[in-house]
């Protein structure tokens, strides 16, 4: 790739949009990779298989996940943790791809976050009757790292508000490619996912997988 594809790459790429105080989508900032991000996330699936978890209320979660990384999280009947073993087979969840960190540290510069290199990603795969509630991200030991959300296949309906569960939720649609980053006094935004609208996506068939890549430990 020579220098002039590479400035025409990045212009491009739709300008950032603020989603509240330290928060960023950036539009279409996976694209050129989604592929080999595609191909790395079929081998982390092969070692650990996504799965639907038991909330501590014991109920089945509708999306079905799984983890890479140094650690990865997990909830069952006694709560909400990362852990460094898979429960599921009891080996080391599987290396983060370098696919991976590289998406991540980049996007994460980008929205104003340098330095950030993640730990732990969670792979979410939403099927046709999956969604998640609204919810904060708390379980990472310092909440001064932001989370980095990177969206592949169909598109999602997603909801992102602010540190109250009363604050209002705001509606984005996120397409395939898109990473929204949040951190500082967005770090605790709660935020959620609709049902999908359906449809079949060229990558991905019928469904989405979202990457959320995070500082757990
Ligand atoms: C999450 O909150 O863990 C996932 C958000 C998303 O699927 O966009
Ligand atoms: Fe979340």
């Amino acid at each position: 790739m020579t220098t002039a594809d590479l400035f025409r790459d990045l212009s491009d790429r739709p300008a950032p949009v603020r989603l509240g105080d330290g928060a960023w989508l950036l539009p279409r900032f996976a694209c050129d990779r989604a592929e080999a991000l595609l191909a790395a996330l079929d081998g982390v699936l092969r070692q650990a298989p996504l799965r639907h978890m038991q909330t501590p209320g014991g109920h089945t979660m509708t999306v079905a996940m799984s983890c890479c990384g140094e650690r990865g999280w997990h909830s069952d009947a006694a709560g909400y943790r990362y852990t460094t073993f898979d429960p599921h087979c009891g080996r080391r969840w599987p290396p983060m791809p370098a696919v991976f960190v590289e998406l991540a540290v980049a996007a994460a510069a980008t929205a104003g976050y340098p330095g950030f290199v993640p730990d732990s990603c969670l792979i979410n795969r939403y099927g046709a009757d999956a969604k998640l509630s609204p919810h904060q991200d708390r379980d990472e030991r310092d909440l001064s790292h932001p989370i980095v959300s990177l969206s592949l296949g169909l598109p999602a309906r997603f909801r992102f508000g602010g540190p109250r569960r009363r604050d209002r939720l705001l509606r984005t649609d996120l397409e395939h490619g898109d990473v929204v980053v949040w951190g500082g006094a967005s770090r605790l935004a709660y935020h959620g996912v609709l049902p999908l609208a359906g449809g079949r996506h060229p990558s991905t068939g019928d469904c989405r997988y979202n990457l959320s890549f995070r500082r757990a430990g």
